[in-house]
């Protein structure tokens, strides 16, 4: 061999020896880095070093199957490993009350249909609320067909004429901004013509009444065509109040019903409430519930026979929830009180509404609005803790109106009242930040 062959051949052998080596001692590192990875780092550092090369990456892989296997302990073996507490979910931001309620219950408002035709106020309805009621125009005042009643009140006698088209616009409303409806108010002393209890239909105020068959009859009927046509819009209304403010103590019956302002209690006797719901549940199409719905619900008195009479409903299978209207002022009730009234009417196995929000003021200063702010914000923790902790099954709260300039209560209290969430030009009193503070 000659020297020159010689050098070659070393060349050569240093070459073919030193290959293996250094892609062995190359790959061992991936292999080392991704074991590493796999054990102790996230999937993006792996993906990171999966990169480096395609011959890295097979063996990458194969290896990380196997080093899975190996040193992944098992729970049970690690047992003084701190387990790390699950991140606490962090709220959405969001500039919705109804959004940032909607793991607790629906809120809602109530509101006549002018502040749906406008495009500003109904906007705003839409972004805050989930469901409406409308203030008004589902009464049976409303509804009522007095023309066509009395133009053939033979006819019409055990099946009173409905303004059906009217109910059925708010229907189609409210499905079309995506909201849903709680039906106020099917049967109710206030805001139902005594025309509706005469004979003929007559608005002679000394017109005799109807005899309580006739009248039973005009329930049914009144009961059956509201409900058959809200079946052809299905799933819009989520509640029916069946029955609105039947009890007042202060008529002096055992059981509590009101009986000197109630032509449905001097016309149908005393079972005028079990007939209003046996009808609306032979009625009822859908898991719509049938509600109970008063004021002053919260007070002692008042509390005791709306209890018994719900109770009594209860037992037949024929009432699903309680409405509690909640006018509340600035004191009454306390909250301890309002959550003893909640918690009772629970108990019956009902689901509560709040169906008529409202806390009555008479100031605007900042002062005032931030004591109003303080006591709906108490309020609604109390309604919190009871949702969450499983102690009532509350659905739905509801407002008694969208911006102070629209709340009855100044005309009921002949004195302005401040009592909502938003001021006479939408904008957000501190109660609505209050309220959001709660769930954010
Ligand atoms: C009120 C409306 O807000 C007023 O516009 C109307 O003049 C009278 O009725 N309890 C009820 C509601 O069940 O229907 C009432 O609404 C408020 C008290």
């Amino acid at each position: 061999m000659n020297k020159k062959f010689q050098k070659t051949l070393i060349i050569l052998l240093t070459l073919v020896l030193a290959f293996p080596l250094t892609y062995l001692s190359g790959s061992n590192l991936s292999v080392f880095a991704s074991g590493k990875n796999n054990i102790n780092s996230t999937h993006g550092e792996l993906s990171y070093s999966i990169k480096k090369s395609t011959k890295a990456k097979k063996k990458v892989v194969k290896k990380k199957k196997k080093s899975t296997k190996i040193l992944t302990p098992k729970p049970t073996l690690a047992p003084t490993a701190t387990p790390t507490p699950a991140p606490t979910p962090t709220p959405v931001p969001t500039d919705s009350i109804a959004t940032a309620y909607s793991n607790y219950f629906a809120l809602g408002v109530a509101t006549p249909a002018r502040l749906l035709n406008d495009a500003t106020t109904r906007s705003v309805v839409v972004k805050q609320f989930r469901t409406i009621t409308m203030e008004n125009e589902t009464k049976p005042d409303a509804l009522l067909d007095y023309n066509t009643c009395s133009s053939n009140p033979s006819l019409y006698n055990t099946n009173p004429a409905v303004r059906l088209g009217s109910f059925e616009n708010y229907l189609k409303i409210a499905k079309q901004y995506g909201l849903t409806l709680r039906f106020h108010t099917l049967v109710w002393h206030s805001q139902t013509p005594r025309w509706f209890f005469a004979e003929n239909y007559s608005k002679d105020a000394n017109a005799p009444l109807v005899k309580r068959e006739i009248m039973l009859q005009r329930m049914e009927n009144y009961i059956k065509q509201i409900m058959e046509c809200a079946k052809k819009y299905p799933d819009v209304i989520y509640a029916w109040d069946v029955v609105n403010e039947a009890i007042e103590p202060a008529d002096g019956l055992s059981n509590g019903l009101r009986t000197k302002s109630s032509l449905w209690y001097q016309v149908v006797g005393d079972d005028f409430v079990e007939k209003a719901f046996t009808f609306a549940r032979k009625y009822s199409y859908d898991k719509a519930g049938l509600f109970y719905n008063d004021y002053s619900e919260y007070s002692a008195n008042k509390l005791y026979y709306i209890y018994n009479m719900l109770k009594s409903l209860k037992d037949k299978g024929l009432i699903d929830g309680m409405g509690m209207q909640s006018h509340i002022n600035m004191e009454n009730p306390t909250i301890d009180q309002y959550e003893a009234a909640v918690l009772k009417y629970a108990s019956l196995g009902l689901e509560i509404n709040v169906t008529e929000l409202d806390m009555h003021n008479n100031k605007n200063d900042s002062a005032t609005l931030q004591l109003q702010a303080d006591r709906y914000k108490a309020l609604f923790q109390m309604l919190l803790k009871l949702k969450k902790s499983s102690s009532a099954n509350i659905t739905h709260v509801t407002f008694w109106g969208l911006r102070d300039s629209d709340s009855w209560l100044t005309w009921f209290n002949k004195e302005t009242s401040y009592p909502l969430l938003f001021d006479a030009s939408c904008n957000k009193k501190p109660a609505y930040d209050a309220l959001m503070s709660l769930v954010q």
